[in-house]
């Protein structure tokens, strides 16, 4: 895309999800627990054009790195996207996503009995399986509808 066509604005210092499916900006931000109210400053483009991907959303943060573990949960609903470090206007660092073993944290069990929901001390853990997730506690299992199982 040329410098006339870009779309969302370029960023200073911070993060630039790019080649996230499209419709998926919102559950991006929803990962990163960002829903406006801390102030961050942060750019989204929903289904804008993409050679490689027909249309992506992008997701771009100013100031702030991803942890492993929110790297680890985007990797599930955007395997493909790319995770670009910026520092001062300069893509400094470009990574694609591995799918990891296990995701920690971020998501919540959606077994209400399971030793990993809120009024417990321990944190969720959930295998990565082909298609699915399993939590390492009770085995439920999450499918379809991973994003509505995003802890906020
Ligand atoms: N970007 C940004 N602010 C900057 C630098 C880059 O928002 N200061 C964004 C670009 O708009 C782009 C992404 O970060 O969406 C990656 O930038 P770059 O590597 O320059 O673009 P491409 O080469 O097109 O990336 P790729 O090959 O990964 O598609
Ligand atoms: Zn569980």
């Amino acid at each position: 895309m040329s410098e006339h066509e870009l779309r969302v604005s370029k960023i200073r210092n911070g993060t630039v999800i790019d080649h996230v499916p499209g419709g998926q900006a919102l559950n991006v931000l929803a990962i990163l627990g960002i829903d406006g109210s801390g102030g961050e400053e942060v750019s989204v483009g929903m289904n804008v054009p993409s050679d490689r991907l027909g249309r992506k959303d992008i997701v771009k943060v100013e100031g702030r790195e991803l942890s492993q573990d929110e790297v680890d949960v985007l990797s599930l609903i955007a395997p493909d996207a790319t995770i670009n470090i910026v520092d001062e206007y300069e893509v400094v660092d470009k990574r694609r996503l591995d799918p990891p073993e296990f995701v920690e944290g971020i998501l919540s069990c959606p077994n209400r009995n399971c030793i990993t929901t809120d009024d417990e001390p321990v944190d969720s853990k959930f295998e990565v399986l082909d298609d699915e997730v399993r939590c390492v506690y009770c085995e439920t299992i999450i499918r379809e509808d991973l994003a509505d199982h995003i802890d906020t």
